[in-house]
């Protein structure tokens, strides 16, 4: 079951994003710091890409879709993860115009910005945590061996180019820009002054 391994992966590599972003928020609220608006950018970015192109495509399309044919108990949940991918992407709109809003209107908008950053990491992180303790055990107890055969292919990027292993790498990087962009302790950028 590597797909399960790359899942808790890749929704660590989300977390530590959006916890980076509200350690960002936090310190320019409390001590005034400057905005590092080409980190901000790289960080929704990231988010923008990596979950809605990447991350929940796979499970729509792979272990939903698989788990709902194996177990008539998880459609429930299935149902509701599913809409949260659709409201994530609107939630992902309305955190890149915040943003927006705040680079070009300046500490006006730093509140609204603060709020949207704390909402869309409040969503994905419940979101993430519904997935790993309630339907990752409904996976392991009703897949079979070849819809795992299927699933772990597909997340392992051997089954559809789009998920494939030059997006991942394209994600990886992007990822490593973010550290490198970061100050201390979220990256090893310069910090703020
Ligand atoms: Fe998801
Ligand atoms: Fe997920």
């Amino acid at each position: 079951m590597h797909a399960i391994r790359i899942i808790h992966s890749e929704h660590r590599s989300l977390a530590a994003v959006l916890h980076g972003m509200l350690h960002l928020v936090n310190e320019i609220g409390l001590r005034k710091e400057a905005p590092n608006f080409a980190l901000f950018g790289a960080m929704v970015y990231y988010i923008d890409t990596f979950a809605e192109r990447f991350h929940h495509p796979k499970e729509d399309a792979y272990l939903f879709k698989s788990l709902r044919l194996r177990s008539a108990d998880a459609a429930a949940l299935v149902d509701r993860l599913e809409t949260e991918h659709r409201a994530g992407a609107e939630k992902i709109r309305t955190l890149q115009q915040a943003l927006q809003r705040y680079e070009q209107g300046g500490l006006s908008e730093f509140a609204a910005f603060a709020d949207a950053v704390r909402s869309y990491a409040a969503f994905h992180w419940e979101h993430m945590r519904t997935e790993e303790d309630r339907l990752l055990p409904l996976a392991r107890a009703h897949l079979t061996g070849s819809d795992w055969q299927q699933i772990d292919d597909a997340f392992a990027g051997n089954s559809d180019p789009l998920f494939g292993v030059d997006a991942g790498a394209q994600y990886d990087a992007l990822f490593r820009r973010i550290v490198s962009l970061a100050p201390p302790p979220i990256g090893v950028g310069t910090p703020a002054m």
